[in-house]
């Protein structure tokens, strides 16, 4: 792909002021979008806007995503700035040690903050929901689309002491399906990026936290973003991408068709289906 493959798009991220929202963001301005930057820190977004690649040109929105207003006003002043929405990125995300009492990556479920464990669900799951309520309809108006959520690898999703971030985790992979068949037919597509393995970002692997023997490294995530969100990928959806396994030696589209799966778990529900005589 060219390096202008994204002009003219808009592309908002949330959580873009730290770790993959921010390689996301620098990847996607370097493919030429103009790009609205969601968080709830306001720092990182200032740090993000300083970067050479965004020329003062990231739109900084200081939002929560688990709150619906501050949703609503994010997408409307995205719609109002630049005239369109055409990509949302929903990246931000906590981790389970939210929910622990003292700097620690999982709890068990009834050790568990209950306010940190609810607090979890609402920006990793419910906030990605939010933002994708507000931001689809404009989508659907103009006949083209793409909502791109990161979720996390499916052994995560049922680990143990991970209760509250996997449940989250597995809750955005099935809506990225039903979103997929709710947008069927309108231009606009959903699918699933995930690094494909704990990955060093400052949120997750903070000083003093445990680190497994082997980190990803963020930047891995740039490549397959910039080409979720160009036309290349036009018709792609409810899939799902691991980064870790995507081949940057290769043209974007052909690393892609290699690595796309389905979204969730679509032979489970197919199974369902059968042994019932019907689809639902
Ligand atoms: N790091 C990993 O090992 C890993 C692995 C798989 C998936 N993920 C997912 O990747 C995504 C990015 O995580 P990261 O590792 O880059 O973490 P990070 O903490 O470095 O970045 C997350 C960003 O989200 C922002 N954020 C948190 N709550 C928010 C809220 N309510 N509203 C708006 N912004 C909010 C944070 O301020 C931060 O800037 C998350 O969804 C995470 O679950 C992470």
């Amino acid at each position: 792909m060219t390096d202008q493959a994204l002009s003219a798009r808009i592309i908002l991220i949330t959580g873009a002021g730290s770790g993959m929202g921010r390689v996301m963001a620098r990847a996607v301005a370097a493919a030429g979008a103009t790009v609205a930057g969601v968080d709830v820190d306001s720092s990182g977004l200032d740090q993000l806007a300083r970067e050479p690649v965004f020329r003062d040109r990231l739109r900084k929105i200081v939002a929560d995503v688990s709150k619906a207003e501050d949703c609503r006003q994010a997408v409307a002043d995205v719609q109002k700035t630049f005239g369109s929405l055409d990509v949302l990125i929903n990246c931000a995300g906590i981790s389970m040690a939210h929910a622990a009492p003292q700097p620690q990556a999982r709890v068990k479920f009834f050790e568990a903050d209950p306010a940190g464990w609810q607090r979890i669900i609402a920006t990793n799951c419910i906030g990605a929901f939010l933002m994708a309520r507000f931001a689809a309809p404009g989508m659907v108006a103009r006949g083209w689309g793409r909502i791109i959520n990161v979720t996390t690898s499916f052994d995560t999703m049922l680990a143990a002491g991970l209760s509250a971030y996997g449940a989250s985790k597995a809750a955005l992979e099935a809506s990225c399906a039903t979103w997929a068949k709710d947008l069927d037919g309108t231009g606009v597509t959903v699918n699933v990026l995930v690094p494909g393995g704990p990955t060093d970002t400052p949120g997750f692997f903070p000083p003093g936290m445990p680190r497994p023997p082997v980190l990803l490294d963020p930047q891995i995530m740039a490549v397959p973003i910039v080409w979720l969100a160009s036309t290349q990928s036009d018709g792609v959806t409810a899939s799902r991408f691991i980064a870790r396994d995507w081949d940057i030696k290769l043209p974007p589209s052909e690393a892609a068709a290699r690595v796309r799966a389905p979204a969730a778990w679509p032979d489970l529900a197919q199974a369902a289906s059968a042994a019932r005589g019907h689809a639902m």
